[in-house]
């Protein structure tokens, strides 16, 4: 099992993280999260009761004991208005990292099995100019994992993002420069989408692969009025 600790150090300090794996059991959800998921296929009930589980440790750290987490029309949480948060869930795994919003204006994370993606889905996900520099000066063997972190860098770079500017994006609207030694990313957006953010600010992204698990944060640091 991954250590909420480890999680922890992809964020500078005062982000809150929490980690479960996706069970079976989807009994301990508020009555009024239980009605979010009623018609939903099992694996999807399994998942969002091993979010909000996720979160629900997390919002009584922050204050909010017994807190149901709703969503928006959008499909993201609704969190208490001084927070900003994220949920990803994979088959088996899932991550939720929170933050107050006067210290982030934005988060988002995701987890994916570290495996590789088949060559059929590489242009759909990468950019051409990605293709060219990241994949195309790989080894070969290496390719459908790197591909596979470009996806992710991309959804967490969307899940924080897109609560901000408020319109949808797609995978060939995002350009990832990624430095290997530092284990970091950084997302590159559309003009018409970083036009909206903050002060046109740029997410800073960071990844790391553990336990058989790709892991990706994207942060947009808060504003400092004077
Ligand atoms: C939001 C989205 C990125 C989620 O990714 P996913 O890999 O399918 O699933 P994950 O498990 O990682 O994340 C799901 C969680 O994201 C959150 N979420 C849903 N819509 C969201 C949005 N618009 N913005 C931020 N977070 C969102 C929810 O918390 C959800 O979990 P929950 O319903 O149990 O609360 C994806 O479903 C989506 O809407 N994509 C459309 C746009 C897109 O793909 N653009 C390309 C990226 S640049």
């Amino acid at each position: 099992m991954l250590s909420d600790a480890w999680i922890g150090e992809l964020f500078d300090d005062g982000v809150w993280t929490a980690s479960c794996p996706v069970t079976e059991v989807e009994n301990d959800l508020f009555p009024e999260e239980r009605l979010l998921i009623s018609r939903a296929v099992a694996k999807r009930r399994r998942e969002f009761a091993a979010g909000r589980r996720c979160a629900r440790g997390i919002l009584a750290q922050l204050g909010h004991p017994g807190l149901p987490l709703l969503r928006n029309d959008d499909r993201t949480p609704r969190w208490p208005e001084e927070l900003v948060g994220s949920i990803s869930h994979c088959a088996a795994l899932c991550v939720v990292a929170v933050a107050h919003r006067s210290s982030l204006a934005a988060l988002g994370v995701d987890v994916e099995p570290d495996a590789a993606l088949e060559p059929a889905l590489w242009r759909r996900i990468c950019t051409p100019a990605e293709i060219e520099r990241v994949l195309g000066t790989a080894p070969a063997a290496e390719r459908g994992r790197i591909a596979r972190l470009v996806f992710s860098a991309k959804e967490a770079t969307y899940k924080a993002v897109h609560p901000l500017v408020g319109r949808s994006f797609g995978l060939q609207d995002v350009e990832i420069a990624i430095d290997w030694e530092a284990g970091r990313f950084t997302p590159r957006l559309d003009d018409t989408i970083s036009g909206r953010l903050p002060d046109r600010g740029v997410p800073a992204g960071r990844f790391t692969r553990r336990g058989g698990f790709l892991f990706t944060a994207a942060t947009l640091a808060a504003t400092r009025t004077a």
